[in-house]
């Protein structure tokens, strides 16, 4: 599916394009956002090498990834990334990861982007899971997928290598009839 377009009251969920690179850094360059990711701060270098490739798979045939601008839409500021990405070892099923900037932290933002992105898995791509794993010392992204709607399913034990030594993750997972409920 290409493009993607789909809105929420204050956000908007887009296409990358290479014109993205500085706004986009400002996420994964920062230690504050990656503090609890699976990757230490990327340069520029590294962004652009990543907006670029999501740029050509955004028009692979099947796409099997989506990693999108999440944008303030009064604004139109890209204030996060985020990403689905088929699972190949299940059915219908994607993972998902969203990141916001650190400075539209803390007004609601991380649930609507979750939601932007459960919403287009499901109605628009007809998943039946998608699930994120997260770092078990994150509990703002616990506390954000949670409100979501999402189930905490359990821990992947020595899931990341991170900062020279393994971490685990926790799993939150919806099924596409939680989603329906949660939209009735
Ligand atoms: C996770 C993230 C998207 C949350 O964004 P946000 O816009 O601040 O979240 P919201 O304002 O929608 O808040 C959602 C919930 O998280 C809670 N929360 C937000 N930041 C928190 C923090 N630092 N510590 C504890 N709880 C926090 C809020 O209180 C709210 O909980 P509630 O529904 O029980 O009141 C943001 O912190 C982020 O981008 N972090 C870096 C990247 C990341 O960790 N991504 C997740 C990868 S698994």
């Amino acid at each position: 599916m290409y493009p993607v377009k789909r809105t929420s009251p204050r956000l908007e969920l887009r296409e990358l394009t290479i014109e993205d690179v500085d706004a986009v850094l400002a996420i994964y360059g920062s230690p504050e956002a990656t503090e609890h990711l699976s990757f230490e701060p990327r340069t520029r270098e590294q962004v652009g090498e990543i907006v670029a490739r999501s740029v050509t798979l955004a028009t692979a045939e099947p796409r099997i990834e989506y990693a999108l601008a999440v944008v303030e839409r009064d604004t139109n500021d890209l204030i996060g990334f985020g990403r689905l990405a088929m699972d190949p070892h299940q059915q219908r099923a994607a993972t998902f990861g969203f990141a916001l900037r650190p400075d539209a932290w803390g007004v609601g933002y991380g649930v609507e982007t979750v939601r932007l992105l459960l919403g287009f898995g499901f109605e628009e791509l007809s998943l039946h899971r998608v699930w994120g794993a997260r770092s078990p010392l994150n509990e703002a992204s616990a506390k954000t997928m949670t409100a979501a709607g999402m189930v905490e399913e359990g821990t992947i034990r020595a899931h990341i290598w991170k900062a020279g030594r393994w971490r685990d993750s926790v799993v939150h997972a919806m099924l596409e009839d939680e989603w329906r409920a949660v939209c009735r």
